[in-house]
C-alpha cells in the first residue's frame, strides 16, 4: 500500500497494518489511530509545502493549469506568471465563454487556495462587495439589551459593532488573514458596474485594506491574488487597467480548441470533435451578432454525444443549433442550405488535410 501525498510516499511499513495481526483488538486500533494520525499529518505537511513553493516557470504555470483542465497558451501563462511572481492583479478581457472566468478556477484549485468571487453588477456597492452590519441581528440584541435592562447606551453601542454583527463581503473577506495563504480573489465582469465602483475598487486593490469607521482598518497581512475579468461591454478606466497585467483572451485556435475539448468532453471521438471546432471555428468568421465562445463548443459536442450523433449532419446541427448560437437572428442566418453550405466547406477542409 502506497500512500502518495505530492511528492513524499508513506509506505505499508509506515502504516504497519499487517503487523498487528496477533495483537488483540483494542492494541490494532490503537496503533491504527496513531498511523492514521501520522499519514494525516505527513499529507497536511505536504499540502502546505505545495502550496508554500512558488511556481517557478512559465511551462509549470502551463502544466499545473493543464493537470486542472485548463488548456493555456503561452501568452497566458506568461501573464499569470508574472501575476503571481510580481504580485500583480491580473485584468483579463475578451469576448463572452472563452475562459476568463475559468483561470481564476483553475488558479486557486492549482496553488489550492479559497476562491472568492465578487460578481459584478449595475448598482453594486461596498455594502455588497464589503461589509455590512446586520441590522435584523443587531435589533434583536437591543430589544434583549432591553428585556434585561440596566445596560448603557454607551456600552450596548460598543457590542453592536463587532465583528458578531459584521456581515463580510467578498473583499472584506479577501482580505483576511487565513490557513494556506492568501486567497484568489475573482472580480467578475467589471464592465457590468459603473464608474464610481470602479474608483472604489482602483483605491480597494491599491494598498489592500477596508476601513471601517467603527472597527478601525483591516489591512490583509498577504494580498490576494487577484483576477478581474471584462467582457468589453463598455471600456473600464485606463487607471484601473494600469494598476493590472493586461490580457487579452481569444478564441482559441483549432489546435487548440482541440485540446480544450480533449480535456472537457473527453468523451466525444477525435473525429466528431473536428467536425465539431472546424463547424464553430467557421462559425467565427461569419458574420454573427454572437459569435460561439469555448463554452458553446463545449455545450454543443455533449448535446451531440447525448444524442449519440457520430458525424456532424444538416438535420442533428438544426436540432442542436440552440447550443451553439443564441440569437434567433444568428439563428436563421444559418438555417435552410447556408449551414449545409459551410458543413460541406469544413468537411472538404478536414477532408484535404
Ligand atoms: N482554455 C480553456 N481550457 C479549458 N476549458 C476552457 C478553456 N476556455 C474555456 N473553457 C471552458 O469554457 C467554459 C466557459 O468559460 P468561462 O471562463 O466561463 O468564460 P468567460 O468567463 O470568458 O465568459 C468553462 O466552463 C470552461 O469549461
Ligand atoms: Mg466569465
Amino acid at each position: 500500500m502506497v500512500i502518495s501525498a505530492d511528492r513524499e510516499e508513506c509506505s505499508a511499513g509506515d502504516l504497519d497494518v499487517n503487523a498487528t495481526m496477533d495483537d488483540d483488538g483494542v492494541g490494532v486500533l490503537r496503533r491504527f489511530a496513531l498511523t492514521s494520525a501520522r499519514v494525516a499529518l505527513l499529507i497536511h505537511r505536504n499540502r502546505w509545502r505545495s502550496r508554500m513553493k512558488p511556481i517557478a516557470s512559465i511551462d509549470e504555470v502551463t502544466e499545473k493549469l493543464a493537470e486542472t483542465g485548463y488548456v493555456s497558451g503561452r501568452a497566458l501563462s506568461t501573464v499569470v506568471f508574472l501575476a503571481l511572481k510580481l504580485g500583480r492583479p491580473l485584468f483579463l478581457e475578451g469576448e463572452a465563454g472563452v475562459g476568463k472566468t475559468e483561470v481564476a478556477k483553475a488558479l486557486s484549485a492549482m496553488l489550492g487556495r479559497r476562491l472568492i468571487r465578487l460578481q459584478c453588477y449595475e448598482g453594486l456597492d461596498s455594502a455588497s462587495a464589503v461589509y455590512e452590519w446586520n441590522f435584523a441581528a443587531q435589533m434583536l440584541a437591543i430589544r434583549a439589551a432591553e428585556a434585561r435592562g440596566g445596560v448603557g447606551r454607551d456600552a450596548l453601542g460598543n457590542e453592536l459593532f463587532t465583528d458578531d454583527f459584521l456581515i463580510e463581503r467578498p473583499l472584506l473577506e479577501a482580505m483576511r488573514q487565513r490557513e494556506g495563504g492568501a486567497p484568489v480573489l475573482l472580480i467578475d465582469e467589471l464592465d457590468r458596474t459603473d464608474e464610481p465602483f470602479e474608483a472604489f475598487l482602483l483605491e480597494a486593490l491599491s494598498d489592500f485594506q477596508v476601513t471601517i469607521p467603527e472597527l478601525g482598518t483591516i489591512r490583509a497581512p498577504e494580498p490576494p491574488i487577484v483576477i478581474l475579468t471584462s467582457n468589453r461591454t463598455r471600456e473600464v478606466h485606463d487607471a484601473l487597467k494600469r494598476r493590472c497585467l493586461y490580457h487579452w483572451v481569444d478564441y482559441p485556435d483549432f489546435g487548440r480548441e482541440m485540446e480544450i475539448l480533449r480535456a472537457r468532453a473527453p468523451e466525444a471521438t477525435e473525429e466528431l470533435s473536428r467536425q465539431v471546432v472546424a463547424f464553430v471555428q467557421r462559425l467565427r468568421s461569419e458574420d454573427l451578432f454572437k459569435k460561439p465562445g469555448v463554452a458553446e463548443t463545449i455545450d454543443w459536442a455533449k448535446c451531440l454525444l447525448a444524442l449519440d450523433a457520430v458525424d456532424l449532419g444538416p438535420e442533428v446541427i438544426a436540432d442542436t443549433i440552440g447550443a451553439l448560437l443564441k440569437y434567433q437572428d444568428d439563428i436563421r442566418k444559418l438555417e435552410g442550405s447556408e449551414s449545409r453550405r459551410i458543413l460541406d466547406e469544413v468537411k472538404a477542409e478536414l477532408a484535404s488535410g
